[in-house]
């Protein structure tokens, strides 16, 4: 049927006409908060460019994770910071970081508790691998993330997010995991990260900058519209339970190929540098905050999110929800 006859403004011929037909909502149920945890006492430091964003010692850590429980949203996603860094990343497994997964779960053991795993927090060079004559050692950093994702383990998290982007990690520490008995830990796979520039602010907070060359070795080409569908394919069948991809607005094409294809979770990871350039058109009153982030974060499940990692998820729970 044709003009004049059909007519597709009759649809959007009041607002309750339009709520009716509206199909994709967002509510608290989809986001994880991610949380950075430094070591030390006293801490509640900003998040070098993402204003609203704070590094907690363990001890002040507290009345974060209550506002989180608070707003009920579902998981956290902890990084852990240290000046300390060695070649084996060491203290990927330090005790301000295990602890403080003990103290969440603690607290509020429903609350989900995810964990990146990724050695560029904890390595000297700020690479994500062990490196081997000046290249990464691919096997050599897949044992290592295997052993921190069973100390995680140990600790009580709920879900590891293995994020090095290295071949076979996630059979690995699925296979890890399961000679340990945590048979019941799931893995969230970062199964397509991309080698954004979207990443500039987290990297600063944690100081994980690669001290030479870059990550295009290991994260994905942007310039590739195939090689994700491979990598997700793979991680699923290494056994992720929740794939992501990662970062998310420039990648919208790509969370929708995944969920095509996939019937698996699909989380989106909403990164720092989105985060920054959201905030800073807020904070500087050109948008309506409120409609702002509900086009944006509408955009992600319609592309076919089920789970948003996002640094906007308290704000979100609290004006959206
Ligand atoms: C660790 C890791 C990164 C992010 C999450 N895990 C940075 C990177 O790959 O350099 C980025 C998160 C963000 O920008 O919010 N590999």
């Amino acid at each position: 049927m044709k003009f004049p006859y059909y007519r597709s403004r009759r649809v959007r011929k009041t607002k309750e006409v339009i709520r009716l037909t509206r199909n994709i909502t967002i509510t608290r149920d989809d986001l994880i908060m991610p949380v950075f945890i430094k070591e030390g006492k006293n801490i509640k430091e900003p998040a070098e460019n993402m204003p609203g964003i704070y590094k907690y010692s363990i001890d002040n850590l507290k009345s974060e994770i209550k506002q989180i429980k608070d707003l009920n949203i579902p998981g956290v996603l902890i990084f852990g910071i240290t000046d300390k860094k060695d070649p084996k990343a060491s203290w990927a497994t330090a005790d301000f970081l295990l602890g403080s997964i003990k103290e969440i779960k603690n607290l509020y053991p429903e609350l989900t508790v995810f964990i990146d795993v990724c050695l560029c927090e904890f390595t000297d060079t700020g690479h994500c691998g062990i490196i081997k004559n000046g290249k990464i050692d691919n096997d050599a950093t897949i044992k290592r993330l295997a052993e921190i994702s069973v100390e995680y383990a140990k600790a009580g998290a709920d879900f590891v997010a293995p994020s090095a982007m290295m071949d076979g990690q996630v059979k690995a520490i699925r296979e890890a995991l399961d000679e340990n008995g945590f048979q019941e830990v799931g893995i969230l796979s970062y199964a397509a990260k991309f080698a954004s520039n979207f990443y500039f602010p987290f990297r600063e907070v944690m100081n994980s900058s690669p001290l030479f060359g870059d990550r295009s070795s290991y994260q994905l080409d942007y310039a590739n519209n195939y090689q994700f569908i491979k990598e997700a394919e793979l991680d699923i069948e290494e056994g992720a339970d929740i794939i992501m991809v990662k970062p998310a607005l420039a990648y919208l094409d790509v969370i929708k190929e995944i969920k095509r294809r996939f019937p698996l979770p699909l989380a989106v990871y909403n990164v720092s540098g989105e985060y920054t350039m959201i905030k800073y058109v807020i904070d500087n009153n050109l948008v309506d905050e409120k409609k702002f982030l509900n086009e944006i974060f509408i955009a992600f499940k319609r592309a076919g999110a089920d789970i948003i990692i996002t640094y906007f998820a308290k704000e979100l729970s609290k004006i959206l929800c």
